[in-house]
This record gives C-alpha cells, structure tokens and sequence, in this order.
C-alpha cells in the first residue's frame, strides 16, 4: 500500500517565504524513489525511471529560474551496476537520450554540463552524449549542472590520492603543499564549492556513497517523496527548512 506522502500532510510553503538573498549556492540531490514510485502504481521501474526525468526537467527548470550557482544530481552510482541488465540498459538510454534532447534548450539556457563519475566506463552513446554536452556547453557561464554518473565518492577519494602519488613520484607535486582545500583539486568536483543543502528524495536516511568529502558541513533534508512526484514546492519547503538552520562550522552560536 502506498504510504501517504509528507507533502499532503505539510503547510504550503510559497517562494514568497523564501529569503532570496540567502538561497543556497549549491544544491545536491540523491533522486530516490523511481522504482518504489512504479512498484506501488504496478508500473514496471523504468516507467518510474522515465517519470523521474520529467521531474528532473521540472526541478532544473525551477532552480535556473532562481540565483544558484550550482546544482548536483545523482543519476546513477557506482554501485548501481549491480541492478538487472534491462534496468541499467534502459537507464543508460533514457539518461543518453535526454542529453542529447535538452541539450539545445540547456545551452540556449547558458546552463554548463558538468559530469562526476568515470565516463570512460559508460557505453559507448552515453559518453559520446556527455562528452558533446560537456564540450558545447563548457564556456556557459550560467547554472553548473554537475551530474553524478557511475559516480562513487569513495572511488573518487581513492583515485585523487593516486593522482597525488603519482605527480609525487614524477616530482610534479611537493607533498608539504598537500591540505584540505588543494586535496579538493584531485576530486571530480575540482573547483565547484561543497553543496550547502543536499537533499534525498524517496525516504532513506543515508548518503549512499555521494559527495562524502564536499558534504562535510552541508546541511542534510530528507523527505518521503518519492523523486518522479518531487516538484518546486518541495523544493521550496528544503530551502525554507534550510534557512531556519544556523550553520556553524565547528563555531559556537552568534547567540551565545
Ligand atoms: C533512483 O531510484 C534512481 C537510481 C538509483 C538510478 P531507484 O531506482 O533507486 O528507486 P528505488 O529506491 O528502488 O525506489
Ligand atoms: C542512490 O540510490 C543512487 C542514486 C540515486 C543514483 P540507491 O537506490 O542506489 O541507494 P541505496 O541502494 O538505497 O542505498
Ligand atoms: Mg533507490
């Protein structure tokens, strides 16, 4: 039986209540839910997996109508290989087929396409797609859309530290200058700054391998929502919750 959703239960929240001036620069979203949305509508999951990237163009259409710098999605993990052959095939083909329809608009949009995640290990039209996407859209000086594809924060981590070792053992690099912020360097996220909301949709309570490093002192939303049905109003209801928040890094309370 469907659980009912925390949306019918909550106030409306409206773009009004938001303080404009304070929105967060960078949203992260695990989308979750696509399959457990099909399932409870006896859809097969790739109906689900379709639906959630409607939402992903509803939710890209909302957050380049505000001043975000950037927005990061989590499309498909390193782990999610382990899914039946059909559902990662079909994935792949609705994730390359979008690309490559909403480049146009994404880049009449001055949107820049950045991917996370090792696309070499991607077939063969999913990198092609990407890649296009990633090249054309490279000087757009608009929202960053950093996409999370076969992406896996651990294996991002492992790899910066043997790009480090590497350039040490070549002399490239003194190992005296390596710290926190020029570690970040070595990460698919380069120069981005950390999310400073990073929202999960379909109501798991944990961060399945995203962003670990960049999440450090982001603030975490959960909600039940399931991603295909995740609209603007939701998306307004996290950045509301986020500006309730005092964010004091390791600090104490202006208050106290
Ligand atoms: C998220 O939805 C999409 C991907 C992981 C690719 P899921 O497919 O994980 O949906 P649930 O969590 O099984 O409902
Ligand atoms: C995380 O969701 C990956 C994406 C949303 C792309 P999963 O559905 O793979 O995560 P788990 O297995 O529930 O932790
Ligand atoms: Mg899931």
């Amino acid at each position: 039986m469907a659980r009912p959703l925390q949306k019918d239960n909550e106030a409306k929240t409206t773009l009004k209540d938001l303080d404009l001036n304070r929105l967060p620069k960078h949203i992260a979203i695990i989308m979750d839910g696509n399959g457990r949305w099909a399932r409870e509508r006896g859809f097969p999951r790739t109906i689900g997996h379709k639906k959630g990237i409607d939402a992903f163009k509803r939710i890209l259409e909302f957050v380049s109508s505000l001043n975000i710098e950037v927005l990061s999605v989590y499309a498909f993990s390193t782990e999610n290989w382990k899914r039946p052959k059909k559902e990662v095939d079909t994935l792949m083909e609705l994730l390359s087929s979008s690309i490559k329809k909403q480049l146009d608009k994404i880049n009449r949009k001055n949107i820049q396409i950045r991917v996370m995640g090792c696309i070499e290990d991607l077939p063969c039209e999913v990198k092609k797609n990407l890649k296009k996407a990633i090249e054309l859209t490279k000087n757009n000086k608009g929202l960053i859309v950093n996409i999370g594809i076969n992406y896996g924060s651990r294996r991002e981590i492992v790899e910066g530290v043997k790009t480090v070792c590497r350039r040490v053992m070549q002399g490239q690099f003194d190992l005296e200058t390596l710290n926190e912020n020029s570690f970040k360097n070595f990460l698919d996220t380069k120069d981005l700054r950390d999310p400073d909301l990073v929202i999960r949709t379909g109501g798991e309570l944990r961060l399945s391998n995203f962003m670990l490093w960049q999440s450090a002192y982001s603030e975490l939303w959960f909600t039940d929502v399931y991603w295909p049905e995740f609209d603007k109003q939701d998306l307004i209801r996290a950045i509301y919750d986020y500006q309730q928040r005092e964010r004091r890094f390791g600090g104490i309370s202006i208050e106290s």
